[in-house]
């Protein structure tokens, strides 16, 4: 999580090439739907970004990741070759405070890399969508490489995933 200072500066340019306009979904394909079993996923891991994170406004509060069944093994291996059906799921939670505890609170969004190596070879092989409190009707993403696939990038070496697992 050291990472996140220098992937908020990329996050400011990502948003000028977002403006340009690009759109990233493939001309006549369906919208990336999120898949209906993702809370039967397996969890990968958990971060906070706390206040005074530079990406504390777009992205603050409790991060869970999730990986389907395709996408395990290479998430575990720390390798790169994800087949397609792979799915990873942030799923985006205020944090509540009370009573000297943490809990989540009310989700901010959930967003999705879906691997279909041919249907998304434009961003690298991963579709990527994002909904607003996870609400199907309030999809975010219109420009893939700009608002998601152009960060991602910098985890090339393990697949444009960034989250490690953790046993
Ligand atoms: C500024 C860099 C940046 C941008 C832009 C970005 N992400 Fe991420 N993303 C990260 C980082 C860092 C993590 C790992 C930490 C976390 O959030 O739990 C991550 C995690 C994820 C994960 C879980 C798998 C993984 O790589 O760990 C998904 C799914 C995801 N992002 C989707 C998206 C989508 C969809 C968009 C576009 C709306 C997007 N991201 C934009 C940096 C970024």
């Amino acid at each position: 999580m050291i990472l996140l200072p220098r992937l908020a500066l990329t996050a400011l340019v990502l948003s000028a090439v977002a403006a340009s306009g690009e759109h990233g979904v493939p001309p006549g394909e369906p919208p990336l739907a999120l898949p209906g079993d993702w809370r039967h996923f397996v969890h990968v891991r958990t971060m906070v970004v706390e206040e005074g994170n530079p990406l504390y406004a777009a992205l603050g509060g409790l991060h869970e990741v999730y990986a389907n069944r395709k996408a395990l093994p290479v998430l575990k291996a720390g390798a790169s070759a994800y087949p397609d059906g792979a799915v990873l799921v942030l799923d985006l939670h205020q944090v509540v405070r009370g009573d000297h505890a943490l809990i989540s609170g009310s989700r901010r969004l959930l967003a999705v890399m879906v691997r279909n190596s041919v249907r998304y070879a434009a961003t690298g092989g991963w579709g990527y969508q994002a909904w607003a409190g996870g609400d199907p009707a309030k999809p975010e993403v219109t420009d893939m490489r700009g608002q998601c696939a152009g960060c991602h990038a910098q985890a090339a070496n393990r697949g444009a995933v960034f989250s490690r697992w953790q046993d």
